[in-house]
């Protein structure tokens, strides 16, 4: 079979200042053959950072361009798409933390799926330009698995959470845009990613800004649920593989085969800033608590990502133990980026810089 080799020029990126979409942006300018622009927009919700690109924007001028744009308002969207002659859209924007989903479910109900919806409508509206719309999700929309078996692209879907629930609803509007309209699209789910720009609620930056202050680790239930580990650039890596050379219409999961219980990554956590930044007294082990469980808690997800290894020859490449250490590091030197993430004065500097 001859291999696909898309060509992408105005590539819209959503929710390019999170987490992974920065690392995204990053990977594909600097590591690629991509010589088109890219163009992201992001609300900038509390985990959004256009500073994250701050050096990118410098160093790749208009081939990097920022628009503040809620997904969610079609009008806004539209005029992006036509300003810049969309002919591609990879689709990170998303509430993406569970706590948070079960605490205030409705705008992951807006943006996970009507902000989905937009841009799918809008992506149909030029399908005779468009090359390709990827769609980024998750695992969990799998459910939780037992001590036994893996997802594989032919898992039900059963979401637990109504962050699950919600990427799983945007991933049925990305199939059925695909079956009913011919939509192209690729879509790719992926295990818990780790690395740089991960804001400070999820697990292992978490635990590492705790640990750092001395404050307590908070570890769910009994600590055994076990999540599947990949660093950040071999998912992007990953999707990069999906956009140039995936099959259209075709389902991909990626994962880290790296398979850990939530509290062997946390006293991980506390070893490596033992080593690299030491105390006097007890070790960081110390600061682990078990408090109550979070409500539906997934017990295990573990993937088989033997499609996208077979058919496109993608493997992760970083060790969690080098992953780990690097993103401690990162932390560590990170110290004014964390300040600014978890000040409420850069909030109102971002408020101000962009409305
Ligand atoms: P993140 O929370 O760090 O970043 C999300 C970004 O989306 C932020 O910049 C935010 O400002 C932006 N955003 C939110 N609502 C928006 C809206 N209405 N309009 C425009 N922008 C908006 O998330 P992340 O961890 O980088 O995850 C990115 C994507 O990858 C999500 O779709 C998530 O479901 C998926 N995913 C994440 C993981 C993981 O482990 N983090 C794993 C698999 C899949
Ligand atoms: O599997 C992919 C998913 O991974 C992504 O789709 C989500 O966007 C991403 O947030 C992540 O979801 P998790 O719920 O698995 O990640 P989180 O970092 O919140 O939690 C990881 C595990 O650690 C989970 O079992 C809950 C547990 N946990 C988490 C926190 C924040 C704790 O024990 N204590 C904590 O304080």
């Amino acid at each position: 079979m001859t291999k696909i080799h898309r060509q992408m020029k105005n590539l819209l990126v959503t929710g390019g200042c999170g987490f992974i979409g920065t690392n995204f942006i990053q990977y594909v300018l600097e590591n690629t053959d991509f010589d088109g622009r890219i163009v992201n927009v992001d609300k900038l919700t509390y985990a959004g950072n256009p500073e994250n690109l701050a050096g990118t924007a410098r160093r790749f001028g208009d081939r990097y361009i920022f628009e503040k744009v809620d997904i969610c308002r079609f009008d806004d969207l539209r005029r992006v798409f036509e300003r810049y002659d969309i002919d591609s859209v990879c689709h990170f924007a998303a509430e993406s933390h569970v706590d948070r989903s079960i605490v205030g479910p409705g705008a992951f109900i807006e943006t996970n799926i009507l902000g989905t919806f937009n841009l799918l409508e809008l992506a149909r509206a030029r399908q005779d330009r468009l090359v390709l719309f990827h769609h980024v999700s998750t695992d969990e929309v799998f459910g939780s698995l037992g001590a036994e078996g893996f997802f594989t692209e032919q898992t039900p879907y059963r979401p637990n959470s109504p962050y699950s629930a919600s990427k799983a609803a945007s991933d049925h509007l990305v199939r059925a845009y695909h079956k009913t309209y011919g939509l192209p699209v690729t879509v790719s789910n992926c295990s818990n990613n780790y690395g740089p720009y991960q804001f400070p609620e999820k697990l292992i930056p978490l635990m590492i800004l705790n640990a750092l202050a001395g404050e307590p680790l908070p570890v769910y239930g009994d600590g055994r649920n076990v999540r599947d580990w990949l660093y950040v650039s071999d998912h992007c890596r990953a999707i990069w593989t999906v956009m140039r050379h995936g099959a259209t219409g075709e389902t991909y999961n990626v994962g880290g085969a790296n398979e850990m219980p939530n509290i062997e990554v946390v006293e991980m956590v506390c070893d490596i800033l033992d080593e690299l930044q030491p105390v006097a007294g007890p070790s960081r082990r110390d600061l682990i608590r078990f408090v109550k469980d979070r409500p539906g808690h997934d017990r295990r997800y573990a993937i088989d990502f033997s499609k996208i290894r077979e058919s496109l020859d993608w493997t992760p490449r970083e060790t969690f133990a080098t992953g780990l250490e690097k993103t401690v590091r990162w932390y560590l030197e990170q110290r004014r980026w964390v300040q600014r993430v978890q000040s409420g004065a850069y909030r109102r500097w971002i408020e101000a810089q962009y409305h």
